[in-house]
């Protein structure tokens, strides 16, 4: 039996699709209060709606590059909890922002246009910084866990991964400096990664039929589920810097001799 989180407040940035709904899903199953976070509209409204036969879920609307956004969020969770146990960044664009769409998958780093890569910049790594900023006081008061979202390893500099790959790099940096900064007031903060393309809405229409079909693997948007479980549980207590690839949870935790519980 995995832990159960009754209790435990976690907040998780683009839990309205993907990734970061499925990771809501699986907090709420364990009992965890869930408050997603999303640009808003209808989207994280249906979201919410669908999650809440699950379990005690909030939504807030927030755009994690605009700080007045993230500061009237920040202040709605402050007005609700008195707490927070774990940040989720997983909020991201990537190849989907907006003027990347058309682009030829060979394209250049030159192609494209400055408001792409400002986009990508500024929600990967400033939406981060901004929410990290913002919610560390609320996970100081009982000493919680903030995590960020990030990318495989190859893909930070694999060609055609500009700007999503340095955006990434530098939220991974970013991770390293907060986990020793944070370490004396108790908070851990990792970096997690599906360990692959992910079926989810970031990826083009269609492309991970294209993949399945040329028997290249694709991974499911649950993939990360075991991985925040094992953060929000006690068998994660000290873990601090590390970066663990969901798909390969099991082997990570071998090689630590971790004995976690799943769901
Ligand atoms: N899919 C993959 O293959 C893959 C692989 C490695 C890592 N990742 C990472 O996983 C994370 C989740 O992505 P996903 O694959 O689950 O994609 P997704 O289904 O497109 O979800 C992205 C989420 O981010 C939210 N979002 C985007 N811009 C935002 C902003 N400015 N403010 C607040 N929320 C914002 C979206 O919500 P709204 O649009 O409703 O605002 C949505 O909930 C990303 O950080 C991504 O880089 C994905």
């Amino acid at each position: 039996m995995a832990d159960d989180l009754h209790g435990y407040i976690a907040l998780i940035t683009g839990g309205s699709s993907g990734l970061g709904y499925e990771m809501a899903k699986q907090l709420l199953r364990q009992g965890a209060t869930v408050i997603i976070a999303a640009r808003g509209g209808k989207r994280l409204e249906e979201a919410r709606e669908k999650l809440s036969a699950i379990g005690d879920v909030r939504a807030v609307a927030m755009d994690v590059r605009d700080e007045a956004s993230v500061e009237q969020a920040a202040a709605w969770v402050a007005e609700r909890f008195d707490h927070l146990d774990m940040a989720v960044s997983n909020a991201g664009i990537g190849n989907n922002a907006p003027g990347m769409e058309d682009l030829p998958p060979d394209h250049r780093f030159y192609d494209i246009p400055v408001s792409a890569v400002r986009a990508v910049l500024d929600t990967n790594l400033m939406g981060y910084f901004l929410v990290a900023r913002r919610f560390v006081p609320l996970l100081m008061k009982r000493g919680g866990s903030l995590v960020y979202v990030s990318t495989s390893t190859g893909t930070i500099t694999r060609p055609g991964q500009f700007p999503y790959g340095p955006s990434k790099a530098g939220g991974e940096a970013m991770c390293a400096i907060l986990a020793e900064e944070l370490r004396d007031a108790g908070i851990a903060v990792n970096v997690i990664c599906p360990g692959g393309f992910t079926d989810t809405n970031m990826a083009p229409k269609g492309a991970a039929e294209a993949m399945r079909e040329n028997g290249r693997p694709v991974l499911p948007p649950t993939v990360l589920n075991e991985t925040i479980s094992f953060l929000a549980s006690p068998a994660s207590a000290g873990i601090t810097g590390e970066k663990i690839v969901g798909k390969d949870l099991d082997a990570w935790l071998k090689a630590r001799g971790i004995t976690f519980h799943r769901a």
